[in-house]
């Protein structure tokens, strides 16, 4: 990000996204058109993030050299934990002095913050809590096992338990209200970690037993009644498959374990955990979502996670809970962003790879509030090729934001499997293919430019006009009306954005455009006959002017 070194720090940070407005409002979601955007001090802005290493926010002398490579690799957002344990060591008396380092220190280097609560579980295990509820299994009872084993979870049936963890949530965000209220570095809240227990299993303490064999919730159930056709299919089957009965228990409504036990750990999970964002609200209401350790089949995640079957009863049982939000570490990143991008729950993806390409995908098809790949403090170094994408996202934001909220945006991402795709966007389909050089040398000839990554992000800024920023990868047009008829580059030119302006470059011709013809007999291959090219080291931004002939 080009951030001119002498602008204040609010202004500075919000070269993301756009000038300061007055007066500043605290961090909100904000249905903009098509897209859910977080506004900071009056602007949206596209979170371009990183979290940290679980145990890295547990020292700040650790951290110190971190954060201005953190800057340096053009992250405008960091997500550090907060760990129960080290905030409240006694009943009652909390330390805020990683809190406050860690704000101090993101301010310095002009970067906001997102806070994990690591609260009850991290990972569905209790291994956050301080030790005074770790000793006392008797006031904080434990999640007892099908065998009879009793689990270091916290058991969610447990009044005393949520009581406990919402009254150190709320200290808290009551905290973050006084220190940050006005300069908002720190704009969201993670609520627990990746909850859940054992896949296909649930908490057979007297008390769990006892609300698994109880109706289902009537507010649950109405909802499903009233949004049957709306619902998550995969869960509406099931529903179906067990009768589409509209009272009874748990295993009377949603048929044999394990799907009820998960579907009933994920009503219980999300009642837990809004209790505990309800108290952290009540003091400061940032925006609130939870994470979710994704898999295929139950078994390979954990019963009761906000995983897609049960997104709608999570959305239900946790109404302080603003989104869900996936950490996408599987390798279907596309798939999985569309199963979350559903049923009103926008995308923002806290936990992922350090992956250009679908950072871009992310953003540009899902309308994505941000992104952020894990443990970035240690590929936090300028000269990656995920800084680079992540400057020319930083220069983008407020054009993609726009362009976002009008839905006037969409991407691509391109590989062996997949090699081209068209995108009708505006009055034009965007042909995309895996880039190629224009005279690769002979060995290489017709391979693909060495990248392997092939993605883009295309913004329709106008009637013929498009912004198109990415790297590995190519596009010729042509024009949707009055039908699929041939268009050329009236104008092409690669620049940058600075604070949010366009500033041109280059003005791209001759060889400098691509002509899609096929070398052996002169033909034109594709009707749409020209073309442009984003290959080299780095994504880059491109402003095209097409015309129709
Ligand atoms: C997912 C968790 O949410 C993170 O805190 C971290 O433990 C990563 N897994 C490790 O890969």
């Amino acid at each position: 990000m080009r951030i001119p070194s002498g602008l204040p720090y609010a202004a500075a940070l919000l070269a993301a996204g756009a000038a300061l407005a007055q007066p500043a409002a605290i961090p909100h979601l904000e249905k903009r058109g098509d897209a859910t955007q977080l506004v900071v001090d009056g602007r949206p802005f596209l979170m371009l993030g990183g979290e940290l290493t679980n145990s890295a926010s547990s020292s700040l002398d650790y951290l110190a050299p971190y954060w201005p490579k953190l800057a340096a690799a053009n992250l405008n957002t960091v997500l550090a934990a907060v760990s129960w344990e080290l905030m409240e060591p006694e009943p009652g008396r909390f330390d805020f002095s990683l809190v406050d380092g860690m704000i101090r220190e993101a301010r310095r280097n002009r970067l906001r913050l997102i806070f994990l609560w690591f609260g009850s579980w991290k990972n569905g295990v209790s291994s956050y809590t301080p030790l005074w509820v770790k000793r006392d299994s008797r006031q904080f009872p434990l999640f007892l096992a099908e065998n009879g084993v009793t689990l270091t979870y916290l058991s969610v049936f447990q009044d005393a338990n949520w009581k406990a963890d919402a009254r150190a949530f709320a200290a808290l965000m009551r905290h973050i209200r006084e220190v940050d209220g006005e300069t908002h570095t720190v704009v969201m809240m993670q609520v627990e970690n990746e909850v859940g227990c054992p896949g296909g299993t649930r908490d057979h303490s007297p008390a769990g037993e006892a609300a698994f064999n109880s109706p289902v919730p009537k507010q649950l159930l109405d909802y499903m009644v009233k949004h049957r056709e709306a619902l998550i299919p995969e869960f509406r089957q099931q529903w179906e498959s067990a009768g589409s009965k509209t009272t009874g228990t748990w295993p009377d409504v949603f048929g044999k374990e394990p799907i009820a036990n998960e579907i009933f750990m994920a009503w219980n999970y999300a009642v837990y955990v809004d209790k505990v964002a309800a108290a952290g609200k009540a003091e400061y209401a940032l925006p609130m979502f939870v994470n979710v350790a994704l898999g295929e089949r139950i078994g390979q995640y954990s019963s009761g996670g906000a995983l897609p079957i049960v997104l709608n009863v999570w959305q239900q049982g946790a109404p302080h809970i603003d989104l869900v939000a996936p950490d996408i570490y599987l390798p279907n990143f596309a798939e999985w962003c569309a199963r979350y991008n559903r049923s009103g729950n926008p995308l923002w993806i806290p936990e992922t790879r350090t992956d250009a390409a679908n950072a871009f995908y992310a953003i540009g098809k899902h309308a994505a509030m941000g992104i952020s790949p894990f443990a970035i403090e240690r590929a936090a170094d300028a000269s990656t090729p995920y800084a680079k994408a992540y400057d020319t996202l930083a220069q983008a934001a407020p054009a993609i934001l726009e362009a976002q909220a009008k839905g006037a945006i969409g991407a691509v991402m391109l590989n062996a499997d997949n090699p081209a795709q068209a995108l009708k966007l505006g009055n034009y389909t965007l042909h995309f293919a895996i880039g190629r050089m224009r005279r690769p040398p002979a060995a290489a000839a017709g391979a693909a430019q060495a990248s392997g990554e092939s993605y883009a992000i295309a913004i329709a800024t106008g009637p013929d006009d498009y912004v198109i920023l990415g790297n590995g990868i190519q596009v010729t047009f042509t024009a949707s009306n009055p039908g699929p008829s041939p268009a050329a580059i009236g104008a092409l030119e690669e620049g940058v954005y600075v604070e949010g302006n366009w500033v041109p470059g280059r003005r791209l011709n001759g060889d400098d455009i691509m002509l899609d013809y096929n070398a052996q007999n002169h033909a034109v291959k594709n009707e749409s006959g020209q073309g442009l090219r984003l290959v080299g080291d780095a994504p880059r931004i491109l402003r095209v002017k097409l015309y129709q002939y």
